[in-house]
């Protein structure tokens, strides 16, 4: 991709957002845009509602906000809707989430209590540590999907919407064993009428909203759309996906870290990472099969941020570790240590600490709202299938299988944004600056030379 259309149809009419789980994270974020809408919260950590964006050289001093940059939903244009075990409606799902507190909901009371999760997909054999209350009963797995999509045909209607997006926002479920069922999508429709065991349920929604042709995204590591079957799905109706796993607390850091050390080539010996958490989320992944496919997608960052095949010396042989424990008094409180031992010149041994005390869903929630605004203009922009530029949202970036995900958060920040100047018809940036060193070209030539008042733009005002 080079050169988009930027003709991108605007965000006109409402924008439906469906959550399958409407727990922590979904209650955080729908109160949050609540609050923001109201003037009465601040969308902290969101790219959409705060970063800005450089477009050409740096003296022409152009950096408009991303979101006057690009046509996205407003906040007001976002109706909310979703799935879950329980029947708590979003005020009840708020509070006993305990994120945030009563005085901070209470301004949004009504709209929170507004929002009922529709009765669930369930099996129990994705599932340890939670059962759904009253889930949907259908004789085979295609009979829920359809159900899924009468769902989302009546929440359409009933909402007026003009469009709708899916974001997974559900438990962690145990990883299905992958058969040729995920292969392609003969088989894996095969597989829902035949209620093969290797499709969970949040393929099962997936699979509903690709088939209606929504954009689809995936905050937990489970499988969901990252299976060939579900890709080709995507590509044949025209829906934008990406997952899995928000990048929130430790991940975070490890991918902020990692490309530093490479950066500056100095060795790593070991990565000891380990979490206490208290939330529901804790909770299911008290499950050793819900924990492995978190696991999986903790542990998959520094190799290939690394790259060891390259660098055998010094990161060929690291020790890595990560761990998650369930510890209930501290709620949404998550707590992440990581030991990191590094070696320098000389191969003298160093140590960095890192103690972050995070709110899982405070730093969750914004993802999802750019996640959201993003996939939307994805599916405008008609881009389809697989969303690479939304890597910087996730733990483990669905890409094409033959490929390398990538990790590092410079890297999928220059990429997300590079792709924002794309669609709209923008140079993309490279930041060699070698023309500012040539005096035939740009800053040297009087008229574009920075006027006094422009040098004195601060970092923020840079918008890079
Ligand atoms: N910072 C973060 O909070 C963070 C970061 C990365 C990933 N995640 C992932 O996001 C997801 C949500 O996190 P949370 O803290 O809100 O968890 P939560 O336990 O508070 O909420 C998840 C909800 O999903 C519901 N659910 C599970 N399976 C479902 C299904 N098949 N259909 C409908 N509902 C279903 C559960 O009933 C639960 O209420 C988890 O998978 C978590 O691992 C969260």
């Amino acid at each position: 991709m080079n050169k988009h259309d930027s003709r991108i149809p605007p965000a006109r009419g409402k924008l439906g957002v469906l959550l399958p789980g409407m727990g922590a994270v979904t209650s955080t974020f729908i109160a949050g845009v609540e609050l923001a809408k109201k003037g009465l919260g601040k969308p902290i950590g969101s790219l959409t509602q705060l970063q800005a964006i450089r477009l050409g050289k740096r003296y022409e001093n152009r950096s408009p906000l991303i979101k006057d940059f690009v046509p996205l939903a407003g906040l007001d244009q976002l109706v909310f809707g979703g799935w879950d075990f329980y029947a708590d409606d979003m005020f009840a799902a708020a509070t006993k989430a305990g994120v945030l507190d009563a005085a901070q909901l209470a301004p949004v009371q009504k709209e929170l209590s507004a929002i009922k999760p529709m009765p669930p997909v369930y099996d129990p054999a994705y599932i340890k540590n939670i059962r759904a209350v009253s889930p949907k009963k259908g004789k085979t797995k295609m009979d829920l999907a359809q159900q899924v999509m009468a769902d989302i045909e009546s929440f359409k209607k009933k909402n007026g919407c003009d469009r709708v997006i899916m974001l997974w926002c559900g438990s962690t479920e145990i990883l299905p064993e992958r058969t040729a069922v995920h292969e392609d999508l003969e088989a894996f429709e095969k597989g829902l009428r035949d209620n093969a065991p290797e499709i969970p349920p949040s393929m099962i929604y997936a699979y509903a909203a690709l088939k209606m042709g929504l954009a689809y995204g995936n905050g937990a590591p489970n499988l969901s759309a990252d299976v060939p079957a579900l890709v080709e799905l995507a590509e044949q109706t025209g829906s934008p996906i990406c997952g899995k796993d928000f990048k929130t607390g430790q991940t975070l850091m490890k991918t902020t870290l990692a490309p530093m050390f490479k950066a500056r080539m100095l060795a790593l010996t070991g990565w000891y990472s380990t979490n206490i958490l208290g939330n529901r989320d804790g909770e299911v992944l008290d499950d050793p099969g819900s924990f492995k496919t978190k696991e999986k997608s903790k542990m998959s960052v520094l190799d290939t941020i690394l790259e060891p095949e390259l660098y055998p010396d010094l990161y060929g042989k690291y020790h890595h570790k990560v761990r998650i424990d369930y510890y209930p008094p501290r709620g949404d409180a998550k707590e992440g240590w990581d030991n990191i031992d590094i070696r320098g010149w000389l191969d003298m041994p160093m140590q960095i600490k890192v103690n972050f005390l995070c709110r899982d869903s405070i730093l969750a929630a914004p993802i999802c709202l750019d996640l959201v605004l993003f996939l939307d203009l994805a599916k405008r922009a008609g881009l389809k299938g697989i969303q690479e530029w939304l890597s910087f949202y996730f733990k483990s970036p669905q890409c094409r299988e033959d490929l390398k995900p990538e990790h590092d958060i410079f890297i999928q920040h220059l990429k997300l944004k590079n792709t924002l100047r794309i669609l709209m018809g923008e140079e993309v940036l490279d930041h060699s600056g070698l023309d500012y060193y040539d005096p035939a070209k740009g800053a040297a030539s009087p008229a574009a030379a920075p006027k006094p008042a422009a040098k004195k733009k601060t970092l923020a005002k840079t918008g890079r």
